[in-house]
């Protein structure tokens, strides 16, 4: 169905985020991890630490008042890995500070940066208040895994859904999409690409049988890549026969992203290609 709407391959880079480089070989850290690893066997899950930014993405983010990463050294082809990250990380509650607060304090908790000493990476911490039912945010936390299998969201490092500190550990994004459209070179319109990206990812989600749900503009995320990202599957629900009967074989058009259109006019913010989607979509699930 894209097909009959887009007139050019999607451009998606299959690179997982990445963010915060910082010098760290010199750090007591490194030098501890890289003695223990010598003569160890490689683990299954690493953190690759290297990466690259795009132009075009940090000239907007600039514009939008967002602090685009410094393009110091990297260190490349070093591989920690993913137990080691997290146990490097410490305390996670101990980044529950109003200064590593990202975005807004919502009801339901806050989401923070947590910057590993380690790597030099930065993570997000979506937390929940203690009340909140581990069953719940493990159900999010799956959705969001899943929905990672096909770089689709961020990659989630942990979760947690008891003790003091309710969360999920995901990979840091750097822009939210409205930022990067309320910048001087987008003028309050979404571009073709990140429309494109919207919809690639709403396409893979229907692929995994999961519906997103919480079409919020404020839930759209970019890489320093450009590359577009859903966070939040709080809302989201699998795709059962009764949805796949009523709205066909893209349910996240009929649905998400058709919450996602009200919301980005909602910010004044333009994005024809997606109200064609959701048309199409709408009209191919009566037909
Ligand atoms: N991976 C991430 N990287 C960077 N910032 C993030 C990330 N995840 C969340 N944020 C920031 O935190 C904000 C809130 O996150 P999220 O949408 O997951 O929570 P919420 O809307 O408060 O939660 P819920 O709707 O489940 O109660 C986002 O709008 C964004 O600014
Ligand atoms: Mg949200």
């Amino acid at each position: 169905m894209i097909q009959k709407i887009l007139d050019g391959d999607l451009k998606q880079s299959s690179s997982p985020p990445k963010c915060g480089p910082k010098s760290y070989k010199n750090s007591p850290q490194f030098n501890r991890t890289k003695r223990r690893r010598v003569g160890a066997k490689a683990g299954s899950s690493t953190t690759q630490v290297s990466g690259t930014s795009k132009a075009g993405v940090r000239s907007a983010a600039r514009k939008a008042n967002t602090k685009p990463r410094s393009k110091k050294s990297r260190s490349k082809n070093v591989h920690i890995s993913l137990e080691e990250e997290i146990e490097a990380l410490g305390d996670l509650s101990a980044y529950k500070t109003a200064s590593n607060l990202l975005g807004q304090e919502g009801k339901e908790g806050a989401t923070y940066n947590v910057n590993s000493s380690l790597t030099g990476k930065c993570y997000a911490m979506k937390t929940f208040r203690t009340t909140k039912s581990g069953a719940k945010i493990a159900k999010e936390a799956q959705f969001q895994m899943d929905a990672a299998s096909l770089n689709v969201s961020p990659r989630v490092l942990a979760h947690s859904g008891s003790g003091k500190n309710k969360y999920i550990l995901m990979d840091k994004l750097e822009y939210r999409l409205t930022d990067l459209a309320r910048s001087k070179e987008q003028n309050m319109a979404l571009t073709r690409a990140q429309q494109e990206g919207v919809i690639d990812c709403a396409e893979k989600l229907d692929s995994l049988g999961i519906l997103h749900n919480d079409g919020n503009a404020l839930n759209l995320m970019v890489d320093e890549d450009g590359k577009v990202f859903y966070i939040d599957f709080g809302f989201s629900k699998r795709i059962d026969k009764k949805l796949l009967k009523k709205y066909g074989p893209n349910v996240n058009g009929c649905l998400t992203i058709s919450m996602l259109v009200r919301s980005l006019r909602h910010h004044g913010i333009s994005a024809p290609l997606l109200k064609a989607y959701v048309d199409s979509c709408k009209a191919a699930a009566k037909s």
